[in-house]
């Protein structure tokens, strides 16, 4: 018999995590049915790559998957702000219905230009706000730092409300918040918790004011190579995964933040309705300029979707 085929799926996040359930789940199920022709290895928490070297990890094809947030995608794909503009998706079933459209497809096409297939979208969730100070209006972010990842719009983002968007990679993103090199950050609750923000940010705010999403990504010259019926199975694999990770991700998080809240280690916010208004006011002309650079099509589905 030959020998298996080696799939390493390198990831930065904890498995504790939608992108981690998810990785695990498609071990699972691939070395459930394609047993002893593939083996995949699952290297969570950068073990392997840090977000900022994954990229050429997969390109060099010493990993075979990753699922890099689509923030760190816009240099391949410039359609792909889209999901970085602020209070675009109304919540987290919106962006899922827009992943679940035939739109979505032409997103992923451009990024075989780069050496890379784009298998599906995954989702996490909403991005929150912590800091440490409280955060009710976007004034009170004047003046602090907040790490964010590697992307032009998220930092124009920070502008507009007076602070500054500092670039780092995630797994730095705690040493960071611990040594006050910055103030404050943005994440999903399931990232939040287990990056354990809550031990060094003493205040949280539910902004809801984006979304963190992933492209399950592939090494093109090696899924070229693959055996036709093994990719047949695995892209079913992969869809089956997708849906399971998107209708999960809501759950993982929600439980994320009960445990931030048991823990009581920070002050966790909601915002009333008027205070939730101002943070999308303060955004009104910055998403409508930075949604002007972005093919109306592909907007246009956004829009369809937030009904
Ligand atoms: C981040 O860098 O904050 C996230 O993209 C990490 C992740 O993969 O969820």
């Amino acid at each position: 018999m030959a020998e298996p085929i080696v799939i390493k799926f390198s990831h930065v996040v904890s498995e504790n995590t939608p992108k981690g359930q998810g990785a695990l789940l498609f071990k699972k199920l691939v070395e459930e049915r394609l047993a002893g022709r593939v083996v995949v290895q699952v290297f969570p928490n950068a073990l392997l790559y840090s977000d900022t070297d994954e990229i050429n990890g997969l390109l060099t094809n010493e990993v075979q998957l990753i699922a890099p947030s689509i923030s760190k995608l816009i240099q391949y794909n410039p359609e792909l702000s889209l999901f970085d503009l602020p209070f675009l998706f109304k919540d987290f079933n919106s962006v899922v219905k827009y992943w679940r459209r035939d739109i979505s497809r032409e997103l992923l096409s451009p990024l075989a230009n780069n050496g890379f297939v784009g298998l599906d979208f995954w989702g996490n969730g909403m991005k929150q706000m912590t800091a440490t100070r409280e955060i009710r209006l976007p004034s009170d972010a004047a003046g602090l730092k907040f790490r964010i990842q590697d992307s032009e719009i998220l930092k124009r983002e920070y502008e507009v409300i007076g602070a500054a968007g500092i670039p780092a990679e995630f797994s730095n993103s705690f040493t960071a918040l611990k040594n006050g090199i910055v103030q404050g950050t943005e994440n999903t609750w399931s990232n939040i918790y287990t990056q354990n923000y809550q031990d060094v940010q003493s205040n949280m705010t539910e902004t809801n004011h984006g979304v963190i999403g992933y492209i399950l990504v592939t090494n093109r010259t090696f899924w070229a190579q693959l055996p036709f019926d093994v990719k047949v199975e695995l892209n079913e694999i992969i869809h089956e995964v997708t849906d399971t990770v998107n209708n999960e991700a809501i759950v993982l998080n929600n439980q994320a933040l009960q445990k931030l809240i048991d823990s009581n280690k920070s002050t966790i916010l909601t915002l009333n309705e008027s205070e939730k208004d101002a943070w999308k006011e303060a955004y009104a002309s910055f998403l409508a300029i930075e949604g002007s650079h972005i093919n109306r099509s592909v907007l246009r589905a956004a829009e369809i979707v937030n009904r």
